[in-house]
């Protein structure tokens, strides 16, 4: 049995049959429209959702099956006080499925060790997201026809965009991919992403503050939204908020087969003028992640007739409770008995990071 924290818990292999699967349900959805009949879905939501959260609905109800949960963290026990494991041991006696996303990082690999059905990670505060990741990708394969040889650029908040950060990780294992990092210098790219997905896969990549000026280079356009909710200065929010706006006068010099993607919802970025435009994905983008939704909850479920768990790594390498993770958004921090484990992610210059936010310890 086995649970999807991290983009990285599936091989390139696993993703080429994932979109094989949802190009067929694309093609065939009668075939699928029982496939999970009898088989429930729970749908935990901490943090506000539109598209994740009913397009998870939409995927497990056009599988035949049954969904119940909570789309807000008031309306469950977590008021009460529950932790995030008792959550999931419970909901392995209701359930066949769960999709989680919290404000704590971390919290799906919490609910995974304790549950016993698996754990899908609908997005764990600004750490990762990788469903969405999936739909990018089909996103990409679909409307670019190929996920090798591309220039993608990443366009506004770098430093809590959930969905840029797996999105790289995913990229970072296809053939020349060349990355653009448009932002502010206070929404960078975090260190982690920039020194241990691009620097160690040997990917090129530059940053720069100038959407024009990188625009006619880029083939895939990920837009994203200044993500209000991580700041804790909401003076500084206001005054990045709208850094980038992508308008029709911007894509004169793009290439006439660029891929404009956000992962939605879209605040100000992309004026509504450029939705008519044929190179706008983001709407299309939705819908297939809805479809690599429903191969990846067959995928699990096919998976979990297998009751033993698969540990997602070799904890040969961690250590627990010899560095505390400092991270404020981490699951450690609100779960006060959680033990603080570290991995050695690099054992060359001696790096540790906390397993369920990524933290760096020393
Ligand atoms: C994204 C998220 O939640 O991280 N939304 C989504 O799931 N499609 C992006 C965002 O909220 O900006």
């Amino acid at each position: 049995m086995r649970s999807l924290i991290d983009v990285l818990d599936l091989t390139v292999n696993e993703i080429d049959e994932l979109i094989e699967v949802a190009n067929d349900i694309i093609a065939n959805p009668d075939k699928y429209s029982e496939k999970c009949k009898g088989k429930k879905l729970a749908t935990l939501f901490y943090e506000p959702s539109t598209r994740t959260r009913l397009s998870f609905t939409a995927a497990m109800m056009e599988l035949g099956g049954n969904v119940l949960g909570f789309s807000e963290a008031s309306s469950s026990s977590a008021m009460k006080g529950e932790s995030v494991a008792d959550t999931a041991k419970m909901l392995s006696c209701y359930a066949d499925i769960i999709a989680m996303r919290s404000p704590k990082e971390g919290a799906p690999f919490v609910a995974a060790k304790a549950a016993s059905i698996p754990v899908i990670n609908a997005g764990d505060g600004g750490h990762c997201h990788p469903t969405q990741t999936l739909g990018d990708l089909l996103t990409i394969k679909r409307e670019v026809g190929r996920l090798n040889n591309l220039t993608v650029g990443f366009c506004g908040d770098l430093k809590y965009g959930r969905t840029v950060h797996s999105f790289i990780n995913a990229l970072s294992r296809y053939e020349n991919i060349k990355i653009v990092l448009i932002s502010p210098e206070e929404l960078k790219l975090p260190n982690y992403v920039k020194y241990e997905v691009l620097d160690k896969n040997n990917m090129e990549y530059r940053e720069t503050t100038s959407l024009e000026e990188a625009i006619p280079t880029l083939d895939v356009l990920y837009m994203t939204r200044i993500q209000q909710e991580r700041f804790v200065d909401i003076d500084e929010y206001n005054r990045l908020k709208d850094s980038y706006i992508l308008t029709l006068d911007k894509l004169a010099n793009a290439k006439k087969s660029l891929a404009i993607m956000h992962p939605l919802p879209r605040v100000n970025e992309i004026s509504v003028k450029v939705d008519e435009d044929e190179r706008a994905c983001y709407f299309k983008q939705a819908l297939y992640g809805k479809y690599m939704r429903m191969a990846l909850i067959l995928k699990l479920l096919k998976e979990a007739e297998d009751k033993k768990k698969e540990e997602r790594f070799s904890l040969d390498d961690v250590v627990i409770n010899q560095y505390i993770c400092t991270n404020p958004r981490c699951i450690t921090s609100t779960e006060q008995e959680l033990d603080h484990i570290f991995r050695c992610v690099d054992k060359e210059h001696n790096i540790f990071r906390c397993i369920y936010c990524e933290k760096r310890a020393n």
